[in-house]
This record gives structure tokens, sequence and C-alpha cells, in this order.
């Protein structure tokens, strides 16, 4: 039988990369996108040449009715799915004494909100199957903290927390639930740093270098796999060592 994957916010960086690895092992992708544009048509081209189907969902995963929309489309489409990998984050970084009040609500609807409203549609699919594997991209910083992140530690302890609560819930549906904490990863979201401010961050990680998006993906595909049938409410690090 066919498996299904589907991942939010997966056009560039992180996302892309879950992406690529999970079509090399054989899933059928359902990839979520807001704007289309030739990278997007790239991308499926890409994931199609490992001989998978991609179909492209088009949402924000902050808006509760675009979540139902897309998961209806993948149901209709792609019939089931197996893995959801909830990647589609945001940072409007700043120190909370300055930060306007839509900084704060945008970064959680995005990260913490857009968790539920897709996990919420995608749990009703995986109890009819019995079966289910949901992966949920948190960060090192929702577990140590950060000056100016207020906003995004406060999204990313949110989903720790509902990670662990979810797992209490489903472990007797065979739906296993699990979180990553990327350290620092080198894609848009951490290009905006300065090159001395990246270097500086790399002295303090033991492994001496900001991480790679495979690093991420190679965990999401040990999850999303048999291989992690025993493993549920984790929260794994994927940081160089940064958060011991
Ligand atoms: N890069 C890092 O150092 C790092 C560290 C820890 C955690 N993370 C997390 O990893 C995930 C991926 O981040 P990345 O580094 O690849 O960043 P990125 O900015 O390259 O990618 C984020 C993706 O999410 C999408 N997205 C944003 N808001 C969305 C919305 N409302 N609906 C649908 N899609 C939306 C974007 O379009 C983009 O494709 C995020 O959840 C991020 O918080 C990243």
């Amino acid at each position: 039988m066919r498996k299904v994957a589907f991942i939010t916010g997966a056009t560039r960086g992180i996302g892309k990369e879950i992406a690529l690895t999970l079509a090399s092992e054989g899933y059928d992708i359902a990839l979520n996108y807001r704007t289309m544009n030739d990278s997007v048509n790239t991308l499926k081209s890409d994931i199609e040449s490992k001989g998978v189907h991609c179909l492209l969902v088009k949402g924000d995963v902050s808006s509760y009715e675009d979540a139902e929309n897309m998961i209806k489309e993948i149901i209709t489409k792609l019939e089931r799915i197996d893995v959801l990998v909830n990647n589609a984050g945001i940072t409007k970084d700043g120190l909370l004494i300055r930060m306007p009040k839509e900084n704060f609500n945008d970064v959680i609807n995005t990260n913490l909100i857009g968790t539920f409203n897709v996990t919420k549609m995608v749990v009703s699919q995986m109890l009819k199957q019995k079966y289910g594997k949901i992966i949920n991209i948190s960060s090192v910083v929702g577990i140590s903290g950060n000056t100016g992140q207020c906003n995004y530690a406060a999204s990313k302890a949110g989903i720790i927390g509902f990670t662990k609560s979810l797992a209490k819930e489903l472990g007797s549906k065979n739906i296993l639930v699990n979180a990553i904490a990327p350290g620092y990863i080198q894609t848009s979201m951490t290009d905006s740093l300065k090159d001395e401010i990246k270097e500086d961050i790399a002295k303090n990680i033991p492994l001496k270098r900001l991480g790679e998006p495979k690093d991420i993906a190679n965990l999401v595909k040990f999850l999303a796999s048999e291989d992690s049938s025993y493993i549920t409410g984790q929260v794994i690090h994927v940081d160089g060592g940064l958060l011991m």
C-alpha cells in the first residue's frame, strides 16, 4: 500500500528537504505552499522524478478553513495521510518591551494555532486508518528561551506541550506524536543573521557548525518509519549539542 506524507510550509528550507527525503523513501507527498511560483513547480517535478505523486495544496495554516480544505483535498485525491509534518513557521523577533501585539499574535497563530488547525483535521483521518505518525517541528528555543524571541519561544514551547498531550491521547489508537527541536539550521530563517553572529553561535555549539536541513530531514525519515514504532511523546534535539 502506498503511504502519504503531508508537509506544511514545504516550499523551501527544512520543509523542502523533508519533502524530498520522504519522496526518496517512496512516500507520495502532499506539499503545502502559500504562493505559487516557478520554484514550487520545479520542486513538484523533482519530487515526481523519484517515482511518487506530488499534490500541491495551497493554504495558510493559521486559517482553520484553509486547513480543513487542504485535508479534504488530500483525502479526496491521495486517499490517506500516514505522516503529518507540522513544519510551517515564522519568526518576528524583538524585545517584549518593543513588540507590537500583532507580532506576538502572528507568530502564535502560525506556529502554534497552525499546528492545532492542521493536526485536528488530520487526526480524524488517522483515527479511521488506525495508523499515523505526527511530527511537530519545535525548536531548542522552546526549551531554553531566547532574548528577543518571547513570541517564537512561547509558540515552540506550546508545540511541546501539545505534542506530549496528544501522544497520551492517541497512543492507544496507534498514532504516534513526537517533536523535533532543531538548533540553528542554515535556511532563510537564519540567513538574516550577520556572519559574525553565526560565527559566535557556532563557537558555542560542540560540533562547531550550524546544522543543515538534511540533519532534520534524516530524523523525520526515522520517526516516519517503522523503526520508531515504540517512540512517542518525545522531543528530540538536533542541534549539534547546543542544548544538553
Ligand atoms: N532554521 C532554523 O534554525 C530553525 C531552528 C529551529 C526550528 N526551526 C523551525 O523549522 C521550521 C522550518 O523553518 P525553516 O528554517 O525552513 O524556515 P523557512 O522560513 O525557510 O521556511 C518556513 C516555511 O513555512 C512557510 N510558512 C510560513 N507561514 C506559513 C503559513 N501561515 N502557512 C503555510 N506555510 C507557512 C513558509 O512559506 C516557508 O515555506 C519552522 O517551524 C521553524 O520555526 C527552524
